[in-house]
């Protein structure tokens, strides 16, 4: 059989750099998957909580999702939206009822990238008006727009600059000018975006951008009154608000179905991706009618609305929904949360544990201060590797720790993912 080393050695002369993955000189080469466990090609098992970046949302080749899945494939497996099959109007009906609000028409494509590509031109074509507000440590994707909309300088490469876009301040509690009090960092957030667009822009704008929970800035959760005092300021000056639920959509942080739902405000356009189609390429922007009705002209996407990508992304919600799956997330994630609170005391390493659901994050420093502690945490998520489990990086300083299980974990995966983050702790203190 062929080694995880001369699969990388071949890897490094065919493959662009930039993709690097995991784990530095011992990367996972993967051989197969199955519900939470992935197998390298030596035949380790791994515990994964990670679901290759969030996506694969509840298991890998989930047997009722992948029998549906099949059954599609033999039926009809394209056609473009030059045809109309009935499995794409029974997803988007199936969308709009579980999101919230007035959203319901739907444009499906085949990435968060061209999920939100699709939310800014509806916003743009709507109303008249080209700038868009997105926050810093924001990451939208790998278009050059979606590069534009990002704010984080690791992932902005080549020049990139659409000349609309502006970053305001993000409510980073954790790394706000120190003493100050959420509510206070909220202020900070209000004022820099009336200034911003008092300042940057005509006083008129398509729309204000955002996460609900920042997802590779390091899962950073905002102030429960954060969305609430915004939105005002962005309608007053014409824009919509696009929520970008590509990492919060689909239950994962508890009890609701997208993750603004938390903070009791309306989207008028939502972008999906990653969990909703358990690992098929999908991407999903639902918008009002009035906003998706805008889009006047020729559009389309030759893969978007695929009926096999539609068949498994329909079949992932409806296991979500049989299997209640946002509840296990609020569940599992209070689980998480706790243990993660009790490391945070125990471990002057961590600077903070935060999330929402099975959305949780270690933010590392440098014991006794703020100094964002890269190396600890390359360390660390190579280290519970070693101990069969999976995690993710992210943030701007490469200092958090992501850990995002499938949406349907239980008890016991989750307590021995908990004793090897402890294990992995205590070692490295
Ligand atoms: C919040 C968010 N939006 C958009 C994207 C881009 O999605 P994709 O990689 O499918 O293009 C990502 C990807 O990580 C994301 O996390």
């Amino acid at each position: 059989m062929t080694s995880s080393a001369a699969i990388m050695d071949r890897y490094s002369q065919v493959m662009f750099p930039a993709t690097t993955p995991y784990h530095g000189d011992n990367p996972l080469v993967v051989e197969r998957a199955k519900d939470q466990y992935i197998w390298d090609i030596e035949g380790r098992r791994y515990l994964d909580f990670f679901g290759g970046i969030l996506t694969v949302s509840v298991g890998h080749c989930n047997d009722e999702i992948t029998e549906r899945t099949m059954a599609q494939l033999q039926k009809l497996q394209h056609t473009s939206t030059i045809y109309v099959n009935e499995i794409m109007v029974r997803l988007a009906e199936k969308v709009a009822e579980l999101t919230p609000g007035r959203l319901q028409k739907c444009f499906f494509s085949n990435s968060g990238t061209e999920a939100n590509e699709t939310a800014v031109l509806a916003a743009r074509m709507y109303t008249g008006n080209p700038v868009v507000i997105t926050l810093r440590h924001a990451y939208s994707g790998r278009s050059m727009l979606a590069m534009s909309l990002s704010a984080q300088r690791p992932w902005r490469l080549g020049g990139v600059n659409d000349p609309y876009v502006r970053h305001v301040r993000n409510p980073y509690t954790f790394r706000a000018p120190a003493g100050l009090t959420a509510e206070q960092v909220v202020d900070l957030c209000v004022q820099d975006l009336e200034e911003t667009i008092a300042t940057g822009t005509e006083g008129r704008i398509a729309a204000f951008m955002a996460e609900p929970i920042q997802g590779a800035g390091g899962f950073i959760v905002p102030p429960e009154d954060y969305f609430k005092r915004i939105l005002p300021i962005v309608k007053e000056a014409g824009g919509v608000f696009i929520a970008d639920e590509v990492q919060t959509g689909w239950g994962r942080t508890g009890g609701k179905w997208c993750g603004i739902e938390h903070w009791g405000v309306e989207p008028d356009i939502m972008t999906f991706a990653k969990g909703m189609g358990n690992g098929s390429p999908i991407g999903c922007t639902i918008a009002t009618p009035e906003i998706a009705d805008a889009v006047q002209g020729l559009t389309f996407s030759t893969f978007g609305g695929n009926p096999v990508t539609m068949a498994t992304t329909l079949a992932t919600i409806e296991y979500m929904e049989a299997h209640d799956t946002p509840r296990n997330c609020a569940e599992q994630g209070a689980r998480m949360s706790e243990k993660l609170g009790e490391f945070a005391a125990e471990f002057p390493i961590i600077g903070e544990a935060r999330g929402m659901g099975l959305m949780q994050a270690i933010e590392f420093v440098k014991p006794g201060g703020m100094e964002p502690d890269a190396a600890i945490t390359v360390a660390f998520v190579d280290t519970c590797k070693e101990k069969g489990l999976l995690l993710g990086k992210g943030g701007l300083y490469g200092n958090v720790v992501r850990i995002a299980p499938h949406l349907n974990v239980g008890d016991e995966d989750m307590d021995i993912a908990m004793d090897i983050v402890a294990a992995a702790l205590a070692e490295l203190s």
